[in-house]
């Protein structure tokens, strides 16, 4: 069977979609907003950059930041179980806003999980 690329699967446009809609519930999400900048222009677009190089795409991200370093990135920011579960709800959300179903998305959300619990490095703030 042939292998198709996951960013040649979802495409540059459904792309910016999915992370817009994202970025938009992380700006009023009680846990996550106020770990997060007021303006979110940039953090989108480094998200887009990084997600096509995640998905397989073309790595504009690693081009103009370097290495990723996912998890040091996040140091300076409180990772606890709860926000990575918050995280990964607006991601849910998100994908059911534009649409992304099947095959595709269920391989794309667990590797999300997967990263997401890689992030954490706080516990929760009543532990
Ligand atoms: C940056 C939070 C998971 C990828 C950030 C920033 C915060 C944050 C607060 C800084 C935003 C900014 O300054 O513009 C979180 C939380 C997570 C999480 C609470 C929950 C587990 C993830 C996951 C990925 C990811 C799962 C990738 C699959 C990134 C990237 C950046 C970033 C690429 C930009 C790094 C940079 O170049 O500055 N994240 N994040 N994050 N996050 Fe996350």
């Amino acid at each position: 069977r042939k292998y198709t690329i996951p960013y040649e699967e979802i495409g540059a446009e459904k792309l910016s979609e999915l992370l817009h809609a994202f970025y938009k519930r992380v700006a009023s999400h009680p846990q996550l907003k106020p770990i997060f900048p007021d303006d979110l222009t940039e953090t989108i677009r480094k998200q887009i950059q990084f997600q096509t190089q995640y998905l397989g795409g073309p790595n504009i991200y690693t081009e103009e930041h370097g290495h990723p370093m996912l998890r040091a990135r996040h140091i300076p920011f409180k990772i606890t179980p709860d926000r990575a579960q918050a995280w990964l709800e607006c991601m849910k959300e998100a994908m059911d806003e534009v649409g992304l179903e099947g095959k595709f998305r269920e391989v794309y959300y667990q590797r999300l999980v997967l990263t997401a619990n890689h992030m954490i490095n706080s516990p929760n703030e009543d532990e």
